[in-house]
């Protein structure tokens, strides 16, 4: 199905469409999503972090991201998503936002994906060490929050997949501890570039790549940008993580993409973007720090990794 038309695009184009998102994303701001409850909470703030929020590199071709995935879900190897995944049932679909907020609530996908949606074209690393660049299409995660209203015990955000094994044949295995679950800080969770994938490349999620609904946090390790989520909590207190607690000297609960903090296992300071031979150097939070490096101000990365 298709969520919006996505022309070809040069550099220049997308500079253009840059500038055009961010005047789209200004006009926007005060009626967000349309959600109710939002009030102004989204409306200039944002302006100034949004400038660039779009990188002009080349996106990856649509085949390799939708041929290439990490989703244990449905089998650990590269290619088993984009063949299992088609089993998911993604209708009917609904995400419980709830925990520490005035305003708890069930969202239907379909409600969530009449909204106003943006293109945001971001580099995606995963921790193992590739990389791709992706145009996502979506809406920020701060909009969903803003519109349960949080209240001042919102300090983090946790995140759930869905859990059927009947479809999720991955799941009959203990590969990971089941459902995949995921967390952020609340500052990172609020902060503009985080983003609630519902599309790519202009059209709605390929199974394999979350659908219906994901999260993409682009300065961190891809393991963060959690999969066909049905359930979003605000809570006091850092949320368990499925990597972190399958292996937690080797996934923190951070996981800022950071060359300079190896995996034990292997090097994270260079990366292999999907399609090209040589591999390039990996960038502090991902080239996102401009943005991000303020909200760990004073934090020890190395011990928070
Ligand atoms: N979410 C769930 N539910 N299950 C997973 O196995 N894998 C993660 C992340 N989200 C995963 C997940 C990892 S390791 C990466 S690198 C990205 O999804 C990959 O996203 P992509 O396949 O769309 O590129």
């Amino acid at each position: 199905m298709l969520i919006r038309h996505r022309p070809d695009l040069t550099d220049n184009d997308v500079t253009d469409r840059g500038l055009y998102l961010r005047r789209r994303e200004f006009i926007a701001g005060a009626a967000g999503l349309g959600l109710a409850g939002l009030g102004g909470v989204a409306s200039a703030a944002p302006l100034a972090f949004t400038k660039g929020f779009s990188t002009t590199e080349k996106p990856t071709p649509k085949n390799d991201i939708t041929s290439y995935n990490n989703f244990y879900e449905f089998g650990v190897d590269k290619g088993d998503p984009a063949q299992n995944a088609g089993k998911l049932k993604t209708r009917p679909w609904t995400v419980r936002v709830d925990g520490a907020c005035e305003a708890p609530r069930t969202f239907d996908i379909d409600e969530l994906i009449k909204n106003k949606l943006e293109e945001r074209i971001y580099r995606l690393r995963c921790v193992e060490g590739w990389s791709m660049v992706i145009p996502w299409v979506g809406f920020p995660l701060k909009d969903l929050i803003a519109a349960v209203k949080p209240t001042s015990k919102a300090r983090f955000v946790a995140f759930e997949t869905l859990m059927r094994p009947s479809e999720m044949t991955g799941q009959r295995w203990d590969v990971l501890q089941w459902p995949y679950r995921e967390g952020l800080r609340i500052d990172e969770a609020v902060h503009p570039l985080t983003l609630i994938a519902v599309g790519l490349y202009g059209e709605t999620l390929p199974n394999q790549n979350g659908a219906p609904l994901r999260l993409v946090v682009p300065w961190k390790y891809g393991f963060k940008s959690i999969k066909s989520i049905t359930r979003i909590s605000l809570v006091e207190r850092q949320p368990p993580t499925a990597w972190n607690l399958s292996a937690p000297r080797e996934y923190g609960f951070y996981s800022n993409v950071n060359p300079a903090v190896d995996h034990p296992r292997w090097s994270q300071a260079t990366e292999r973007r999907i399609g090209e031979f040589r591999r390039r150097d990996t960038l502090a939070f991902n080239g996102y720090g401009e943005w991000v490096a303020d909200l760990y101000r004073g934090m020890d990365l190395k011990r928070n990794f």
